[in-house]
């Protein structure tokens, strides 16, 4: 049973909290989460109780590091069903993404070859694809996008009129509409044609269940801190063959076997030789937390509360001709609108002025706007400490809220 309150005890934030002067109603968790006292506890335990560096010493402290970093490879493998030796740390999402353009893409693509993506996507799963083709002398290509969404069809007939796509890089689910695609599907028909699905789960592995075996995507990244972890930290998840394949990143200390005067380097196998220098390792203690307090609630269970509240939000917003709604058909907590004749950041400093914060703009999904068919959107987003509570003060304001002229006035 789903105990919303006990959850909610576990979040310093959301102990009375205010903006504004306001209790706060934080409804932009697709942007970040807040961490449970078992994350803050779990990081504050290496500065406090284990400091030391790892894989660096032949003393306790720096073996407890290598015991802390693979135990907490583990239960990250465990989660998302890899094998432990595909897990890699990175800096969270975006680096895991550039790690497979410069890693994977750059060694591998030649001029003709081509990437798929769609207008939706995330810049961090954009502009290293960008930046390969001019490198590679690759090309991009885009999903025609149906209804809003990326749909199994679309990446067929994508295949069918463009030769030669090599990658295919999607988001498992969007972070402004917030649609899941067909990834097992999809995985399948890059595999029929040659290509890779890499899979962008910054918005779907801290909200559905992920399996990544039975998916059968080639990688699949994803960041800490959307799924109450610490900031700084993430994970390329990748098939083992291909780790080992692909060429190292970031070299230096720690990745390496040997390497002499010659500039010969013999690096060590994966995933160590993509984790040059010194990792983050308070953060990986918290990344292991916060993977157990899913865990514990359960990720069904979290979907389910997400859906929930979704269902609970759009029924309420649909009742007002004010709100213009652009996912009225997606299912988890992420909700993209606008208020008529109001622009979008306009809207979220009036709702900032009653503590409630929300985002606004293109969500750094740039190309998103002819999707979208406006230029800029309201979004907010919900997650497992999100109360019907905090949904009601969210649309009781964002309806009978004021003249948006009252945001300029109260700041
Ligand atoms: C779909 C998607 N991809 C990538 C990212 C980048 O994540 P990070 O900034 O944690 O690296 C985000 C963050 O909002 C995202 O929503």
């Amino acid at each position: 049973m789903y105990d919303i309150n006990k959850v909610r005890a576990d979040f310093p934030m959301l102990n009375n909290k205010k903006m504004q002067g306001k209790p706060l109603v934080f409804l932009d968790n697709a942007s970040t989460t807040f961490k449970p006292q078992s994350v803050i506890d779990a990081m504050n335990k290496y500065y406090l109780e284990m400091n030391a560096n790892s894989h660096r010493g032949d003393y306790d402290l720096c073996y407890n590091m290598d015991v802390e970093i693979q135990k907490s490879r583990e239960t990250i493998a465990r989660f998302i069903n890899s094998e432990t030796n595909e897990v890699v740390f990175t800096s969270g999402d975006t680096e895991a993404l550039n790690l497979v353009a410069y890693g994977y893409a750059l060694e591998f693509l030649k001029p003709g070859d081509q990437i798929l993506i769609s207008e939706i996507e995330h810049a961090s799963n954009t502009l290293p694809w960008f930046r390969i083709c001019e490198l590679t002398g690759a090309k991009m290509c885009f999903v025609d996008i149906e209804d809003k969404k990326v749909t199994v069809e679309g990446v067929k007939k994508a295949f069918k009129e463009n030769k030669n796509i090599k990658i295919v890089a999607l988001a498992h689910t969007g972070n402004v509409l917030g649609y899941t695609i067909n990834a097992k599907e999809i995985a399948s028909i890059a595999h029929n044609n040659g290509a890779i699905l890499v899979l962008d789960g910054a918005q779907s592995v801290p909200h559905i269940p992920v399996d990544f075996k039975d998916l059968d995507a080639d990688f699949l990244t994803f960041s800490a801190h959307k799924m109450c972890g610490p900031t700084g930290i993430g994970c390329l998840v990748g098939k083992y063959e291909l780790l080992q394949k692909m060429a190292t990143f970031h070299t230096g200390g720690g990745m390496n076997v040997k390497f002499n005067k010659q500039g010969e380097v013999i690096p060590l196998d994966a995933p160590a030789k993509f984790e040059a220098g010194t990792l983050n390792l308070s953060a990986i203690m918290g990344f292991k937390a916060a993977v157990e307090y899913l865990n514990a609630l359960g990720m069904d269970n979290i979907h389910k509360h997400d859906e929930e509240l979704f269902k609970y939000a759009i029924s309420k917003l649909e009742k007002s001709d004010k709100v213009i709604i652009y996912n009225k058909d997606s299912n988890n907590g992420i909700i993209a609108f606008n208020v008529k004749g109001v622009f979008a950041q306009d809207e979220a400093t009036l709702l900032n002025s009653k503590g409630i914060a929300v985002r606004s703009g293109q969500h750094c999904a740039k190309m998103i706007n002819d999707v979208v068919g406006d230029i800029a959107t309201v979004r907010m987003s919900t997650y497992l400490y999100t109360s019907k509570e905090e949904i009601d003060i969210f649309v009781e304001n964002l309806i009978n809220g004021g003249d948006i002229l009252d945001a300029y006035f109260l700041n």
